[in-house]
């Protein structure tokens, strides 16, 4: 499976001047935004990645991510010219995946906590249909919706519903079959003007081929859409981290334990990092865990 992480525009309701300067590379506590989606497809064992975002941001990833090479990723870039809607990321991504099943992630969602890993590699196992998720929220009317019956199937999926049907919304992590990019073709646009990503997995609930899984109350899922989300959110990863001395999106830490890269690497990611929070999570990793395998 491969895997997209769509970092484009729009979407935001934070100042102006934040979106120009591109959301999804501002940092969240000590590493950027964008680190923490690329360590959920790392933790879901993907390896091939597409990473989409506009045209006039895309030098400012490539200068950060490069080819994905320090982390053993294999990391391509493609341009959304306008924000047309999250489905339309599996229409520019249609070559990359060639016919296989993807895992979709949106650049502004965060994702961490017990179980993860095991979820993202039930995920990644998908080769036919949808499978989305739902986390209980205290105001869901801010996103996509899915309503379940009582064994735990979908019933519907609304977007943005004035009043919602059911608490859980449905966060920016969809995992998809190969079909998928000929229903994101034919999707017309939704009300908002845009390829909608409701509108997808409504059809694919349709028939029949959407399953939902909800996320633990163990599992943080954190949205970055507005000055009170990003706050949040480096406040949680602060409080954790200091907490319990491990890091949270810390790549190297990831690629090294899928053994993508070895501890020489992991070294000479240290020795270019200068000095900062996230690089002395990286030196302790190197003196505590890898030291032992060393
Ligand atoms: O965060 C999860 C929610 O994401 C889901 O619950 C909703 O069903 C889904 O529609 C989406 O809702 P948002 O209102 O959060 O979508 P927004 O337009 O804010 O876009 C989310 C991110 O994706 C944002 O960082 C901008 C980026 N984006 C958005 C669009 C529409 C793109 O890169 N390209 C786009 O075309």
């Amino acid at each position: 499976m491969k895997a997209i992480i769509l970092a484009g525009g729009s979407g935001t309701r934070l100042h102006p001047c934040t979106q120009a300067l591109c959301k999804q590379l501002l940092p969240i506590y000590d590493k950027p935004m964008i680190y923490y989606p690329l360590s959920v497809v790392m933790l879901a064992g993907l390896r091939e990645v597409l990473l989409i975002t506009t045209e006039a941001d895309q030098p400012l990833f490539h200068r950060l991510l490069g080819d994905g090479a320090a982390w053993g990723l294999s990391l391509t870039y493609a341009v959304q010219p306008r924000p047309e809607g999250l489905a339309q990321a599996l229409t520019i991504g249609r070559d990359f995946l060639d016919g296989g099943p993807c895992c979709l992630i949106l650049g502004d969602n965060l994702f961490f906590g017990h179980g993860l890993s095991e979820l993202l590699r039930r995920g990644a196992a998908l080769r036919h249909g949808g499978l989305i998720y739902g986390y209980r929220v205290a105001d869901p009317s801010a996103y996509g919706v899915v309503e379940l019956d009582a064994a735990g199937r979908p019933l519907g999926i609304e977007e943005k519903p004035a009043v919602p049907r059911s608490p859980y919304a449905v966060p920016g992590l969809y995992f998809y079959g190969a079909e998928v990019c000929d229903d994101a073709a034919t999707l017309p646009r939704g009300a908002r003007g845009e390829y909608e990503i409701t509108d997808l997995n409504r059809r694919l609930l349709q028939r029949g081929d959407l399953a939902v899984e909800l996320m633990g109350r163990g599992l943080a899922w954190l949205d970055t859409g507005t000055p009170q989300g990003l706050l949040e959110a480096s406040n949680l990863v602060a409080a954790l981290q200091q907490r319990q001395g491990l890091g949270i999106a810390c790549l190297e830490e990831i690629a090294f334990h899928q053994g993508w890269i070895d501890i020489d690497a992991v070294r000479r990611r240290l020795a270019a990092m200068g000095r900062s929070p996230y690089a002395a999570h990286v030196a302790a990793l190197l003196h505590d865990d890898l030291k032992a395998v060393a």
